[in-house]
């Protein structure tokens, strides 16, 4: 597993630099650090009046999300792209907050058809992975540590557990998504806070049933409806405790204009809003299963639980093949 602390450390400290001064240069100095960004994920004010020019706005339905309380605890973010959860963790007063990422596009788990020009394409539009949050990070003056690891890697042994783990936008995104909710249930102590795209036609007409569409748009795999989300992670061993409604996540000042067909007009109806349809769900690890973080709250006392190697994790199987995938939802 690789898993260092990360990040261009000079976009890091140029942008806390930004910070230093006074009011008009640290502006000035701080929108330079972030026009310097090929490409904005998240949307995020770094400074009075200094906003990342994103893909997607979360900052109006953050609270949406069923937040656990937080405070004190440690937390990880899986694949944190420009930090916004992260740092959302941190404000809400995590005492901890690790950010995981991939190290390069090339990990993405890519559609086959992909493979050879995704990263080319992800890079010549977003340059270097882990600029955005650098420089949002040295801005905000932020602790969170970034760390290069595959979800498909996470391991107690080398991380440790988190009492919270948190996964915004990463299942639709992989060839194996399961096999990712069993690597962050070995790391989750206590809460699991997934927050995915869904589907809005399945979430309208397959409403009793936890059903999944099949994308094969660029690094897209499969789209569950509502009810999906929450099946695919009762099926990979979580008890649900609570599920959003469908929430529209609003697109970002830089996101490419969006086709208005009539997949969007069911999910802009569903969602009371435009942007992509959304929900989340909070989780813990389901009592007593194998693979379940040992010694925490939500672990039958005495059962397996740890082991590396459980089903559907040894190293080496098919669905291990490095990756594919970015495209935002
Ligand atoms: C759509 S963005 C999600 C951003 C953020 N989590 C959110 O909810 O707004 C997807 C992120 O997943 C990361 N990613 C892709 N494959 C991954 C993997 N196997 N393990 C960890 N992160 C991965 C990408 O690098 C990217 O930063």
């Amino acid at each position: 597993m690789r898993a260092s602390v990360c990040g261009p450390a000079e976009d890091r400290e140029r942008a806390m630099s930004t910070t230093q001064g006074t009011g008009a240069s640290v502006g000035t100095a701080l929108r330079e650090a972030v026009a310097g960004v090929p490409l904005w994920y998240h949307t995020m004010e770094l400074a009075p009046g200094v906003v990342t020019p994103g893909w997607f706005d979360l900052r109006s339905v953050v609270d949406r999300v069923p937040w656990p309380d937080v405070r004190g605890l440690r937390c990880l973010d899986v694949a944190t792209s420009d930090g916004f959860l992260a740092f959302e963790l941190e404000r809400r007063g995590a005492a901890e907050v690790v950010a995981l990422d991939i190290e390069h596009h090339e990990d993405w788990d890519w559609l086959p058809r992909d493979r050879s020009s995704g990263p080319a394409h992800l890079g010549g539009l977003a340059g270097e992975k882990g600029r955005g949050f650098s420089v949002a990070a040295g801005a905000l003056g932020s602790s969170v540590q970034r760390r290069l690891c595959s979800v498909y890697d996470l391991d107690p042994e080398t991380m440790g557990t988190f009492d919270v783990v948190v996964c915004g936008w990463l299942l639709l995104h992989l060839r194996d998504p399961f096999r990712a909710l069993e690597a962050i249930r070995r790391v989750c102590g206590q809460w699991f806070v997934s927050i995915e795209q869904i589907d809005p036609r399945l979430t309208v007409l397959d409403w009793r049933r936890g059903a999944m569409s099949v994308r094969g748009e660029i690094g897209q795999w499969l789209v569950p409806s509502r009810l999906g989300v929450s099946r695919m992670l009762e099926v990979a061993g979580f008890d649900i405790l609570d599920t959003t409604r469908p929430y529209a996540t609003p697109f970002g000042p830089s996101h490419p204009p969006v086709r208005r067909g009539r997949g969007r007009v069911v999910g802009d109806l569903l969602c009371r809003g435009r942007g992509v349809p959304t929900v989340a769900v909070l989780a813990r690890p389901a009592p007593g299963l194998p693979g379940t973080a040992p010694g925490l709250p939500g672990t039958a006392p005495g059962l397996p639980g740890t082991a590396p190697g459980l089903p559907g994790t040894a190293p080496g199987l098919p669905g291990t093949a490095p990756g594919l995938g970015d495209g935002a939802p």
